[in-house]
């Protein structure tokens, strides 16, 4: 099957990254046609003012992969940039978008309420009051997704019962309605968003696209544009399909989502020293208060990592001994440290034994690589299209 999967370079990978997309593009390459791709023009669709650390997150990005076993002499690994096709079919896709297909689109505003979210949280800390990010997030989210419109009552009211003042409230409220808040994101460029995408995918002729159950709708976008490109002009494109994947769900050491914003990812490049420090940290069963109350792996954190990484029989000794208080968390998190190690050890070698410009020379032989077959497709689209020929 013929594969393409592109990521934002937006820095280093961690667990979730791994275990959530590196793990299954591993084991398509052995079996498929695969492009491997670093989203560089999407990166700047939300984060377009500062673009110094652009260059060097791409390599960054692909040293993780490499280092993963993403294999150049298995699949295409390139950088959207550098096909320029890729823009010239966003472009003309972009002609038979209709707007309300991207009005619609749910990560639209998922991103939006994230941008709200985060200005209310930094605002409430910017004060010195200490409220848990996920009650800010909570009462943000109500009043987010409450109709149509944000419920602004609603959201005076719950901020009044968790302590700020009503000048604060005002400011905040103030701010969103101005439209401060969120206008980073409305832009022409991230409404294309999808778009872009489809052209990523499309070009290659794509037949399945490995993605993450949030990048769904824009897969269903890609299907209807090719549908509607060659309902128009001839069959050009191939629809492709959406893998989504079976993945462990990996949260972070404090036990919410794994993300870089919460700081509380282990990435991939992290020291042994680094690993076994965030491990020691890791939140555990909360019942468990000493080490003679027995507790119970199935909620515990700590425990979920064992299960991934830690040997079979290794993992059903801590779970009977865990219940049995016959062994307590320190010991526990001592071994979970050991076997995050030994599996990042040579993941962590070998990606400093390549070098910047290594993955630059790779990268300029993907590029030509994947140019080649984008150049070929936009010759059939513009043939279909009647487009000017020299
Ligand atoms: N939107 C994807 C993400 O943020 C990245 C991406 C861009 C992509 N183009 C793609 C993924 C094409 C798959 C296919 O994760």
């Amino acid at each position: 099957m013929k594969i393409v999967s592109g990521m934002r370079p937006t820095g280093k990978l961690h667990l979730g990254h791994y275990l959530g997309v590196i793990k299954n593009w591993l084991d398509y390459q052995n079996s498929n046609e695969c492009m491997f791709f670093v989203a560089d023009w999407h990166a700047l669709t939300n984060k377009y003012t500062d673009t110094k650390e652009l260059q060097q997150n791409i390599i960054e990005l692909v040293k993780d992969w490499f280092a993963c076993g993403i294999d150049p002499n298995k699949s295409t690994v390139f950088v959207q940039s550098a096909v320029k096709e890729h823009s010239e079919l966003a472009l003309l896709l972009g002609m038979i978008t209709p707007k309300s297909w991207l009005e619609l689109n749910p990560s639209y505003k998922d991103l939006k309420f994230n941008l709200f979210f985060q200005y209310v949280r930094d605002f409430i800390y910017g004060k010195g009051l200490k409220i848990s990010e996920d009650v800010i997030r909570d009462i943000v989210h109500k009043a987010f997704y409450h109709k149509k419109d944000i419920d602004f009552e609603g959201l005076e009211e719950d901020l009044l019962k968790i302590g700020l003042d009503s000048e604060n409230i005002k400011e905040i409220i103030f701010n969103i309605k101005d439209g401060e808040i969120g206008k980073e994101i409305d832009t022409f460029g991230f409404f294309g968003y999808p778009v872009l995408m489809a052209a990523d995918i499309l070009i290659y002729k794509a037949e399945g696209v490995p993605v993450g159950e949030d990048q769904l709708p824009h897969i269903e976008i890609t299907r209807e544009l090719a549908r509607r490109f060659n309902r128009f002009y001839g069959e050009v494109f191939l629809e492709p399909k959406a893998i989504l994947t079976q993945t462990p769900k990996i949260l972070g050491i404090d036990g919410r989502k794994m993300s870089k914003s919460y700081n509380n990812a282990i990435y991939l490049s992290e020291s042994k020293e680094e690993v076994s420090k965030k491990v020691m940290s890791m939140k555990t069963d909360p019942q468990r208060i000493k080490k003679t109350d027995p507790g119970r792996p199935e909620i515990c954190n700590v425990f979920t990592y064992h299960n991934i990484f830690t040997d079979r029989g290794v993992v059903s000794q801590i779970d009977s001994k865990c219940r049995q208080a016959q062994i307590g968390c320190v010991e526990c998190k001592k071994i979970l440290a050991e076997s995050l190690n030994s599996f990042l050890e040579p993941i962590r070698e070998k990606r400093e034994n390549i070098s910047d410009s290594q993955v630059k020379d790779i990268l300029l032989e993907g590029n030509r690589k994947a140019r080649e077959k984008a150049v070929k497709t936009m010759e059939e689209v513009r043939k279909a299209m009647n487009l000017w020929q020299e």
